[in-house]
């Protein structure tokens, strides 16, 4: 089977969160399960610059943002194959998404459609591109890709995965013509289940709810919830239509790039049988934040965008309210997010200068000695389709203090209200099955207060050595690797190819 990944992002050519190191990690994994990948993206100039092996392969004449160059290229790191649309009216901007003053760009509606409709022509079958027999459109960037084939009268399976809910790219319905969709499919008659109006506007998330073959999400916990008005920002209705369609299957991570004896980044490698190099990291992190070098106080870190759905202004009073509980604890923030966060981040910084640092932007290197070199994580969440971030620190032995939403609830094992943490192979000899070993801390609901209690508890913790040491042994043993996420999206892609779409306009 041959699958075209349609996204706009992928590490490192384009990226902006968790979505680009997915699709940068899933497509080599998938290769190595056997199936083989190509990614289709926007063809950002810097995309075009990072990738190796460019190469001209046709125009698409007539796309809705109109005609744009198709090029080859290889990923850098792993050679996968890429395809780049490019039309630099579209994708020559100083950022992905939002312009300087972080309103989308006005045309995001167009520039998106077009990445859509260039994968449905490389699906019906370009010369120099291998025939595809599957496509997976990911996020509402891609949202329409499933429509605009059925509309092209393309019979491959489609799967659409949805990786944040919360972002659906509704536009107004006038829009449509220009975007190649037929007036028939924009009535608000509820009557219409092949309507791909929603609320008055016209959702690329609905398009792809409705017309995608199969729907997963990124974790099984967040394709529950999104059933439900608190998770579903309105689209809880559309998903409960297609229920039968939708299934959640949990990210892996790119455990190459996440591994603490080999990562460049780091200052000093370790591993869970020689944590010393942990130390020198622990080190460097305060060092680099500007903090007093002490290898003894807790270390909380939060690194992550600095948003609402990140729980970041309950992170600011509860920092607060640890600053005033734990005479003795270090924090370090890095994000880049809502300008009200930043700001009230850096003067919490300004209020603890030798014990909060404050690094306002998106910095990857400083991300992994973030990981490496902190105590405890704090990665509270309002909704969290998968959350990588955590997911990263255990990797490094850093403890996740995080919400019980989506894929945290999913990944990270609390350690619930005893004080000595058992370690998996105490158990394993008993004969008992794998065992859940607590890997962390949840808290339920969205109070500061719940996100205090839950990060005391990580402190706590962290003052008796052995109990933490079997608390990091836990998480840094977990599997976190591609395997299983591949043979589920392996076996999904399989019966699709086998049986044909049902649903045709
Ligand atoms: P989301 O995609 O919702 O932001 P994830 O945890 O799945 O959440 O993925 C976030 C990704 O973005 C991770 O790779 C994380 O390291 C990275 N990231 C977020 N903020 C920053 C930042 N300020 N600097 C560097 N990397 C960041
Ligand atoms: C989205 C989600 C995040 C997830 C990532 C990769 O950005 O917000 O939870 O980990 O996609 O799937």
């Amino acid at each position: 089977i041959h699958v075209l990944l349609v996204a706009s992002e992928a590490l490192p050519l384009a990226k902006t969160g968790g979505l680009g190191d997915m699709l940068s990690a899933y497509a080599p994994a998938l290769q190595e399960g056997g199936v083989d990948a190509t990614i289709i993206l926007p063809g950002y100039p810097e995309a075009i610059a990072r990738a190796d092996k460019v190469e001209h392969v046709c125009m698409l004449e007539g796309l809705p943002g109109g005609d744009a160059e198709l090029l080859r290229a290889r990923m850098p790191d792993t050679g996968m194959p890429v395809l780049l649309v490019r039309a630099d009216a579209l994708y020559d901007r100083s950022s992905l998404y939002q312009d300087p003053n972080g309103a989308e760009w006005a045309d995001n509606a167009v520039r998106f459609a077009t990445l859509s409709a260039a994968a449905v022509r490389v699906a019906q079958g370009v010369p120099g591109v291998r025939k595809v027999d599957l496509v997976h459109a990911h996020d509402w960037h891609a949202g329409l890709t499933p429509l605009l084939m059925k509309l092209a009268g393309v019979t491959t399976p489609s799967v659409f995965t949805i990786h944040n809910l919360a972002f659906q790219g509704n536009y107004p319905l006038e829009m449509g013509a220009q975007l190649g969709i037929p007036a028939e499919l924009l009535t608000a008659d509820p009557r219409s289940s092949d309507s791909i109006e929603f609320y008055g506007q016209l959702s690329f998330m609905k398009a792809a709810i409705r017309y995608a073959d199969r729907i997963t999400t990124v974790s099984e916990t967040y394709a529950r919830e999104i059933l439900t008005p608190r998770f579903g920002h309105l689209m809880e209705g559309v998903l409960q239509e297609c229920a039968a369609k939708v299934s959640g299957i949990m990210n892996g991570i790119d455990i190459n790039t996440w591994d603490p004896a080999r990562d460049p980044m780091i200052p000093r490698h370790f591993g869970i049988d020689e944590m010393r190099g942990k130390h020198v990291c622990k080190r460097e992190l305060q060092q680099v934040f500007g903090l007093p070098t002490d290898p003894f106080v807790p270390l909380l870190a939060i690194g992550s965008r600095l948003t609402w759905q990140k729980m970041g202004d309950l992170a600011l009073d509860s920092i607060e309210a640890l600053m005033q509980n734990y005479p003795r604890l270090q924090v370090v923030v890095l994000g880049k997010g809502e300008v009200r966060l930043e700001q009230a981040m850096m003067r919490l910084a300004q209020r603890y200068p030798d014990r909060v640092a404050v690094y306002v932007g998106y910095d990857e290197r400083r991300a992994h000695l973030l990981h490496a070199g902190a105590d405890i994580l704090l990665h509270g969440s309002r909704f969290e389709p998968c959350g990588l971030t955590p997911m990263y620190s255990m990797r490094y032995g850093t403890i996740p203090v995080a919400s019980r939403v989506g894929g945290l609830a999913d990944s990270i094992v609390d350690q619930g209200p005893n004080l000595s943490v058992h370690t998996a192979p105490d158990v394993k000899r008993t004969g008992a099955p794998f065992p859940r070993a607590a890997t962390g801390f949840l808290f339920d609901g969205e109070t500061a207060d719940a996100m205090t209690q839950a990060a005391s508890r990580a402190i706590e913790a962290f003052m008796r050595p052995s109990s933490w040491r079997n608390l990091q042994r836990n998480a840094m043993r977990a599997d976190f690797t591609w395997d299983a996420p591949v043979a589920r999206y392996a076996a999904l892609y399989a019966g699709l190819c086998g049986e044909r779409p049902s649903r045709s306009l």
